[in-house]
């Protein structure tokens, strides 16, 4: 969500926008700049796309220094006006911010009386102000912490100060991190932006602050001065044959070289040994937590380990889990999924497990961010870099990790061996399905304001997270029900024509499903089948069409089911014309609640 890019340097415009273009795949509805030179400073921003805003930045002669930022409006519209930065009343402070000021309307009171005007609707303008007032009675590096001192929230934030050439920076949960060259420094909301800048960075902790200047980065926390070390600057990506139009795409297709990666990650023994701290024998319980396609992921993953280990485990949403007050304490192992590892609801159910004392174990994407470094142990989910808005490779590598997590715990567990051939069988023959009928579907279902999703157990969440994948690439308002819970309301919504999908990949429920979509078809319903198995032709004579994907003889299947929803997700976007790697209102990493 928004991005933020500090630059100390010559020309920092084109470095900037740059960098900015790489922090688009968060999400943003706006963006501006501010550009310094030794006595000027000058401000560019703008609405919508970056192009806008580098269409009107002008040369600013001399300049050694800039900060950028993309806005995802929280407070305020998404206009020129709340756009980033924003300036203190004298004009003195430029600050650009990611996240959330909590208390901002109780500081802007006090503010208000003291005779200071407010311009815009932001939370973030409160900063600048507040700035300029502690700035009367003490160093610039005072009136930052004095400031910081006050606000309660997640900001990361950039500032400059008209008349210092340093480069300020502020870190509370929203991520930020700084890079240095041999000539030049940069700040940057996600490590991406450092590719080709250093090979190394400071990955700066909550509540700390500091600044830079052409010889130095300074680091302070609430006592003082402190010494950081650098991580390695590691982003792994995936070589490409083929040029995709849209990241969506190209990263549904880096499915199976993710899980490759994973074989070879978790068959060594040396990756899986962070588990050996956990005294297994107190463990009762396992809570699986996360947000939107993660908490999917999340659903199959506790049924999979229940299954195998016949262990008490349950999934929850993040945001509902962390005001829910759970019974959760040294007996239990909490998993937190997620792709990016910043979600603010997701980094708030760490927080309240640990507190609690329960185990943790974040299984992450982004391996350097907030989750992969908090929780008792991490397991990567090695998909490389995800870009697109819609979660697609990122989601099936969790369930292999998730699969994997399971091996493990069944085998910490004593209850068997460890054992991944499952994992190496689909790995072998991952298939994608057919395109060109994929096609066809995405043509037929994007006329429709409206469709259904059916399945139970498994085929339910599959179901949920194919219902997501259409919704946000492609605006229809996709439902999705517990096949048996038809006749207990949602029939009355069925009329001719209506599009009902049906996953059927259960063995042991596949009459029942199969008889709950004929309900739905006796009353008009034009039916989709996704399913594993073989039927004679004339038992396929009420669908209206049938996707066949591969058996996967066990908790697997929910990868191979929902990558040709992705596919088709994907092209109904496509064939209306949005674009699917930035979907309206969303972004890709959701850094406030
Ligand atoms: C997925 O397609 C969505 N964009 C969204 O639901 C996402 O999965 C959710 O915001 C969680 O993100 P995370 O995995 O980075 O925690
Ligand atoms: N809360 C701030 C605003 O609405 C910052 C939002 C962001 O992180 O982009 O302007």
């Amino acid at each position: 969500m928004c991005g933020i890019v500090g630059f100390l340097g010559d020309n920092p415009e084109k470095i900037l926008i740059d960098r900015l273009k790489k922090l688009e795949y968060r999400g943003y509805d706006s963006a501006g700049v501010a550009v310094k030179s030794q006595n000027k400073v000058n401000i560019f921003k703008s609405k919508g796309e970056i192009k806008n805003l580098e269409n009107i930045i002008k040369t600013t002669e001399n300049a050694c220094l800039g900060i950028g930022h993309t806005r995802w409006a929280t407070h305020g519209k998404p206009d020129e006006i709340n756009a980033h930065p924003h300036l203190s009343s004298d004009g003195k402070w430029i600050v650009v911010h990611n996240g959330i000021i909590e208390n901002y309307l109780t500081l802007k009171d006090k503010l208000v009386n003291d005779g200071y005007n407010f311009y815009s609707e932001t939370d973030t303008e409160i900063i600048a102000k507040l700035l300029e007032y502690y700035s009367k009675s003490g160093s610039t590096l005072d009136a930052i912490k004095n400031t910081v001192n006050k606000l309660n929230g997640s900001f990361a934030l950039c500032i400059l100060h008209k008349d210092d050439n340093h480069l300020f920076f502020v870190k509370n949960r929203s991520p930020l991190y700084v890079a240095k060259n041999a000539d030049n420094v940069m700040v940057a909301s996600d490590v991406v932006c450092f590719k080709g800048f250093s090979e190394e960075y400071y990955n700066i902790p909550d509540g700390y602050y500091g600044f830079a200047d052409s010889n130095n980065v300074k680091f302070f926390d609430k006592l003082g001065e402190v010494q950081l070390s650098t991580s390695e600057l590691d982003l792994c990506e995936f070589e490409s044959e083929t040029t995709f139009k849209h990241f969506m795409l190209k990263e549904i297709y880096e499915t199976a070289p993710s899980i490759k990666n994973i074989l070879e990650h978790y068959s060594l023994k040396n990756n899986r040994k962070q588990f050996d701290k956990i005294d297994f024998s107190k463990i009762k319980k396992f809570k699986f937590v996360g947000c939107g396609t993660a908490y999917h992921a999340c659903l199959v993953g506790s049924d999979m380990l229940e299954e195998k280990t016949n262990v008490e485990c349950n999934a929850y949403v993040a945001s509902e889990f962390r005001y829910s007050n759970p019974k959760i304490g040294e007996d239990t192992l909490v998993v937190l999924v997620s792709q990016s590892g910043e979600t603010a609801d997701t980094l708030a159910a760490l927080e309240l497990a640990r507190q609690k004392g329960a185990y943790t174990v974040a299984i992450v994407n982004v391996e350097y961010s907030t989750l992969a470094k908090c929780a008792d142990c991490y397991l990567p989910i090695k998909a490389g870099v995800e870009v697109g808005v819609a979660s697609t490779k990122a989601y099936c590598a969790q369930l292999a990790v998730l699969y994997i997590f399971s091996q493990i715990i069944y085998e910490k567990m004593g209850l068997g061996s460890f054992n991944l051939d499952d994992l190496e069988n689909l790995s072998k023959n991952f298939e994608y399905g057919n395109v060109t009928e994929f096609k066809l579907l995405a043509d037929a279902l994007k006329y429709n304001d409206r469709i259904f999703m059916i399945g139970r157990g498994v085929d339910y969440y599959s179901a949920l997270e194919a219902s997501l994948k259409i919704k946000e690439t492609s605006y229809i308002n996709s439902d999705t029900y517990y096949a048996g819970e038809l006749k207990h309301g949602f029939l009355a919504l069925i009329e001719n024509d209506t599009y009902v999908i049906v996953f059927a990949t259960d063995k042991k429920v596949l009459s029942k499903t199969i008889s709950n979509a004929e309900e739905a078809r006796a009353r008009g319903a034009k039916l989709i089948l996704l399913t594993c198995f073989d039927f004679k032709p004339h038992e396929l004579d009420n669908f209206h069409y049938v996707i066949k994907v591969k058996n996967a003889n066990g908790p697997l299947q929910s990868i191979l089911n929902i990558v040709p929803w992705q596919i088709i997700a994907y092209y109904t976007s496509i064939f209306k014309g949005i674009n699917p790697d930035k979907p309206r209102n969303l972004a890709k990493s959701v850094t406030v609640e």
